[in-house]
C-alpha cells in the first residue's frame, strides 16, 4: 500500500495551521498507535497524548500503556470519571447493567467516557483520532478535517480512508508495540464488559456492543450531539 494516503508531509500541513494545543487520543488500538508514529514525525509545538481511563479497560491496555510511552518516549495523560458518578452508575446499573438497555449503555458512556472526553479536550486547539470510515456505517460520512462545534475543537481523523489492511501492514513494516488483544482474536478494542474477540469472518466491530444494531454501535465520543 502506499501510505500517502495522507502522509506525513500533508498531516504536517494541517498541524501547520492549528494555533494551540493538539491532543491525541489514545484507545490502545492499532490505529492510535499509527497515528502517533505519524505525529511523532511531524514537527508539533506541543502535543498531549491522552486515554480516557474509564475504569473498565483490559489488562492488556494497562501493559501497552508503559510501552508505548517507552517507545515513543511520550506520556500518555489519563482523564477519568468522577468518582461520584461512577458510585451513582454502580448503584443504578450494577456490574453488567450497561447490557440491559440502549439508555443503561449509553449512560455508562456518558459518565466514562464522554465527560472526561470534555476535560482532556478542554483548552486544545485540535483533537486527532484514529477513526476510519469503513470501520461502521457510523463513521461513513467522516472528513479528515471537521470542527466539532460542541467541543470547540477543530478534529483531524488522518487514517479516515485506510483499510484494516493498510494499519497492520503500517504496523508491521515500522515494527510498532501492538496490543496483545489482536492476537487473541479481538479486531476493535474498548471496554472489558462491552468487547469480546471476534471470529475472521466478522467484521471489526462485531465484538463491540455485540447486542446491539450496528447504527447504535457508538459511546458518543465520535456523535454530534446537538
Ligand atoms: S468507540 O467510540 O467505538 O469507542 P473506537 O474504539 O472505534 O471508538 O475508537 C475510535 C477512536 O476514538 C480511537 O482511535 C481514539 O482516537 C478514540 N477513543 C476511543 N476510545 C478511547 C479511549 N478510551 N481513550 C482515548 N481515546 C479513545
Ligand atoms: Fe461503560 Fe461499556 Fe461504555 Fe465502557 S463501553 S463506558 S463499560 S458501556
Amino acid at each position: 500500500m502506499s501510505y500517502n494516503k495522507l502522509c506525513k508531509d500533508s498531516l504536517q500541513q494541517i498541524l501547520s495551521k492549528i494555533n494551540g494545543e493538539i491532543a491525541l487520543s489514545f484507545s490502545y488500538q492499532a490505529e492510535d498507535t499509527v497515528v502517533l508514529h505519524l505525529l511523532s514525525q511531524c514537527e508539533i509545538k506541543s502535543l498531549e497524548v491522552f486515554t480516557l481511563d474509564t475504569g473498565k479497560l483490559f489488562k492488556e491496555c494497562e501493559e501497552l500503556h508503559q510501552k508505548i510511552e517507552e517507545f515513543f518516549k511520550i506520556p500518555i495523560k489519563r482523564y477519568s470519571p468522577e468518582k461520584s458518578d461512577v458510585k451513582e452508575l454502580e448503584n443504578r446499573l450494577g456490574t453488567w447493567g450497561m447490557r440491559d438497555s440502549l439508555e443503561n449503555r449509553r449512560s455508562c458512556c456518558h459518565v466514562r467516557k464522554v465527560e472526561p472526553l470534555k476535560k482532556a479536550l478542554k483548552n486544545k486547539s485540535a483533537w486527532v483520532t484514529g477513526l476510519r470510515a469503513a470501520q461502521s456505517i457510523t463513521r461513513s460520512e467522516l472528513k479528515i478535517v471537521e470542527y466539532d462545534e460542541k467541543l470547540d475543537v477543530f478534529k483531524i481523523n488522518p487514517l479516515i480512508f485506510w483499510s484494516e489492511d493498510d494499519v497492520f501492514g503500517y504496523i508491521k513494516k515500522y515494527d510498532l508495540p501492538l496490543n496483545p488483544l489482536y492476537a487473541k482474536g479481538f479486531k476493535s478494542i474498548g471496554c472489558e464488559p462491552c468487547t469480546r474477540a471476534v471470529k475472521k469472518s466478522e467484521d471489526a466491530r462485531a465484538g463491540r456492543w455485540w447486542w446491539e444494531n450496528p447504527e447504535h454501535k457508538e459511546c458518543g465520543l465520535h456523535v454530534k450531539e446537538k
